[in-house]
């Protein structure tokens, strides 16, 4: 049908013969000369007609182009079956400039709808400030995903996790030293309520209702990893509620808290990396009938610092991605494309492995934006279950990238004489006492003469320096919660620097409420320091453009500071930042904040988007917190995301010094895990009490030589969980870390996708193994909960028979 002609409009509008002078008298006609009847009908029906246009254009306006329910069998979409292929895609992980790129990738994959966090820290940096400009504009996002094709499932909180800053909560929340986050203290409800109230405001008006594209809206996130509160799930969801979506809303978990904080009125759906069967049959417990959905199906993993890059199995992958679709489920790929952690984004796995900034993730969608073997493998195995009449289109052409040579830096501005203005303070206190959510704090002070002593403090969150006279002396380091330095005798009083990164604040289980800097006091010899200077440094956009910078000299740079180099590009193109000769730190270009990198990998590229760079003359500043021997800026084109470098760790042993042996400890319990990857629930005959608990296997049940745990956490003699603030792998006699990232650690982090798993590349040692936990203080022990691998049966490493130890270090 084509467009109506001008004249012809009115009479194609109602169908009604109306000479075109009639209209224009309109504006005139009514109040003033005196019309003859046929006049006066005329122009009632002419205003008639008006009210009835404008009546069909506000209806056409607000009239759902589409409706999206949760039917008694299936997702319904217009009324007809819909398989949401979902995929997920942060818009703050990724340049707003390569939104829309990002996003034809994801319809080339194949993806009919795309889903995204909301994080309330970008949203709301200050109390009551709201942001939703640059990477913050989400309803851009989903604007331009709705152009592209694509629904949009929103997923705004007010919790996270997804390896983002302390899991997307606000620091500003920990100022309250007694905050409960997600839980229904009112101190933190009312901020979750204003905050919601914000999103309803910027986001409502892109509910399909309202003929956006968002189709569902998550109430919080895998709420039952962390507690069983059904009344706190009932507060979010009625906020939300309050703030005008009127979609279906759902909450997600993994399948052994699938019940937990459970509501008939939130639809559920299951997050698993693999096992779609046995998770979808978890589901049907608390989800008799209605469509099943996979709200997080992992293709890969994230990284953390110092452990190995994660790669997904794909054939795994693939087998599961074919169930689902062939059993007409629903699922979400998380990720199906990663991309970067910018700026200070960045979260901590528990008990303290601080994520990296390249969130590639192994995703089908690489970090930058590129098409993967996987990319194509899911393409072509969607391609095969497409509805009928539905195609895939071609993927984008790939954006230009480009190389940059290296460029020798001649310009730094060390730490030490850039420092601003200090705040007087009796005790150092945390970042979040000082409002300062991200960067570094110089705590300074000075000490008297005296012999050799041990300055140390309860905690310093998370990486400190100790310098006396400006001259650094040692490391604190969260990882290994070592939080002590030996300083060497003086012979007169000196100034102490404890100069302290906080890195990002863990995402993840309690541990969530991670307040950053000194947990004093601080002592010395057993002595108290007070009378201390805050020097705080923000890293922000102000400070950098207040930095007095001076050559470089010959001998490099010692201690902390801001390289400067300009290079120049001719054409600009996407390129990967080589962090190879620095340290560790932070990198801006242009300004952009790209980031964290640190030398022990395994990323040791960072990905600078082409946009960002310009013909000509780009600015680069880099802050390297070690100091950098060969400050050069060079950039690839390609990313290195797999190369661990140990060796120039500052910390000589990523772990304390095991204190004890687990067979000098008192054998409390032995017995026989069931088969399969069900979650296990262990009670002791009678509690135990002791600072280290461990476990010992003696074989497996696929016979052969590997141990591996997904997850163990301790209960005590009320059959609670106990928290695990402060844990520490004490000690373990094997783990993979080279074909995978088999570190101990993560049978603590309360992930049950990753785990522990002992060596297997190169030496396979045998039974019996042992993991050794260092609970931090004398607790006492009623029994555990031990998660097997995970993953369809013929996994490697799950424990049959074993022996379990608790109790304190021998008496020296
Ligand atoms: C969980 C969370 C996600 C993300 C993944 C791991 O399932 O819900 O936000 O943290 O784990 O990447």
């Amino acid at each position: 049908m084509n467009p109506p002609a001008k004249g012809q409009a009115f009479r194609f509008l109602f169908g009604a013969e109306i000479p075109l002078s009639a209209r224009s008298s309109l504006a005139y006609a009514l109040p003033i000369n005196a019309p003859n009847m046929k006049h006066i009908v005329q122009t009632l029906l002419l205003i008639c007609a008006l009210v009835f246009a404008a009546g069909c254009v506000t209806t056409t306006r607000h009239t759902p182009q589409h409706t999206f329910v949760i039917g008694t069998n299936d997702f319904l979409l217009d009324g007809r079956t819909f398989q949401i292929r979902c995929g997920e895609v942060h818009a703050a992980r990724v340049p707003p400039e390569y939104w829309r790129h990002r996003l034809q990738m994801a319809k080339a994959m194949g993806l009919n709808t795309v889903c995204a966090y909301l994080f309330w820290n970008q949203i709301e940096p200050r109390p009551g400030q709201f942001n939703w400009s640059g990477a913050a504009n989400v309803a851009e996002f989903c604007r331009i995903a709705q152009e592209e094709g694509l629904w949009v499932v929103l997923r705004p909180g007010p919790y996270a996790c997804a390896e983002w800053e302390m899991g997307g909560f606000p620091s500003w929340l920990l100022k309250d030293n007694d905050i409960k986050l997600r839980t229904r203290d009112p101190q933190y409800l009312d901020a979750v309520k204003r905050y919601m109230r914000e999103v309803g405001r910027e986001l409502g008006p892109l509910q399909i209702t309202k003929g956006g594209p968002i189709l569902m809206v998550q109430v919080e996130n895998e709420y039952g990893f962390y507690g069983k509160d059904a009344e706190y799930m009932g507060e979010l969801r009625q906020m939300l509620v309050d703030s005008g979506f009127d979609v279906p809303l759902f909450a997600c978990n993994p399948k052994d808290h699938l019940k937990d904080g459970w509501r008939a009125d939130l639809f559920p759906v299951v997050n698993f990396g693999s096992d779609p069967a046995g998770s979808f049959r978890a589901l049907r417990e608390i989800l008799p009938q209605g469509p099943l959905m996979c709200g997080e199906f992992y293709p890969g993993w994230f990284d953390t610092w110092g452990a190995t890059h994660h790669l997904g199995k794909m054939d795994a992958y693939l087998k599961d991605l074919d169930y689902m679709l062939k059993s007409g489920a629903s699922f979400s790929i998380y990720m199906a494309h990663g991309g970067t952690t910018f700026g200070f984004g960045t979260g901590a796995d528990r008990p303290f492995k601080p994520d990296t900034s390249s969130y590639d993730y192994d995703a089908p969608i690489s970090e930058a934006g590129w098409t993967t073997d996987k990319f194509f493998k899911t393409r072509d195995l969607f391609a095969k279950y497409l509805p009928p009449g539905e195609t895939i289109p071609e993927p984008p052409a790939k954006n230009p990238v480009i190389s940059i040579a290296p460029v020798a830096v001649t310009q730094w501005a060390p730490i030490f004489a850039n420092l601003p203005t200090p705040v007087a303070d009796e005790q150092p206190r945390n970042f979040e006492q000082y409002d300062q959510s991200y960067g570094c704090i110089d705590y300074r002070t000075k000490i008297p003469a005296g012999p050799a002593a041990t300055v140390e403090a309860p905690a310093i969150n998370d990486i400190g320096q100790v310098f006396v006279d400006g001259v650094r002396i040692g490391f604190t380091d969260r990882r290994s919660r070592n939080f002590k330095v030996r300083l060497p005798a003086s012979t007169q009083e000196a100034t102490l620097d404890i100069f302290v990164e906080a890195m990002g604040r863990v995402n993840f289980g309690p541990e969530v409420h991670d307040r950053k800097g000194i947990h004093g006091p601080v002592t010395l010899g057993g002595r108290e320091l007070t009378g201390w200077q805050i020097f705080n440094l923000p890293l922000d956009d102000r400070m950098l453009a207040h930095l007095k910078y001076r050559p470089v000299t010959s001998t490099g740079a010692a201690g902390p500071g801001f390289y400067q180099a300009v290079v120049t590009v001719e054409k600009p193109g996407d390129c990967f930042l080589d962090m190879h000769s620095w340290g560790k730190g932070f990198a801006w270009v242009n300004g952009h904040n790209l980031g964290r990198y640190w030398n022990i990998g395994p990323q040791q590229t960072m990905y600078v988007p082409g946009p960002w760079l310009k013909r000509g003359n780009n600015k680069v500043v880099i802050l390297d917190l070690l100091g950098s021997e060969q400050p050069v800026v060079a950039a690839l084109d390609h990313p290195v995301l797999n190369e661990l470098r140990p060796q120039l760790d500052f910390a000589r042993s990523r772990r304390p010094v095991a204190k004890v042996k687990f067979s000098q400890l008192p054998v409390v319990y032995a017995a026989t895990f069931a088969p399969g990857s069900g979650l296990q629930e262990v009670k002791f005959d009678r509690p135990a009490q002791g600072r280290y608990f461990a476990i010992e296997s003696l074989n497996a049940f696929d016979g052969g030589p590997y141990a591996a745990i997904a997850e163990i956490a301790l209960l005590d003699d009320t059959g609670k969980p106990l928290s695990e603030e402060g844990w520490t792998i004490a000690d373990v006699d094997s783990e993979e870390r080279t074909g995978e990232d088999g570190t101990a650690e993560n049978a603590i982090d309360g992930q049950t996708a990753n785990f522990w798993h002992t060596e297997w590349s190169d030496r396979k040692p045998a039974h019996p193994h042992h993991l050794t936990l260092d609970l931090g203080k004398s607790v006492t022990v009623g029994g555990f909960r031990y998660t097997p691998r995970q993953g369809a049966d013929n996994v490697t490493g799950r424990i049959k028979d074993y022996r379990i130890y608790v109790g304190d270090a021998p008496k020296p």
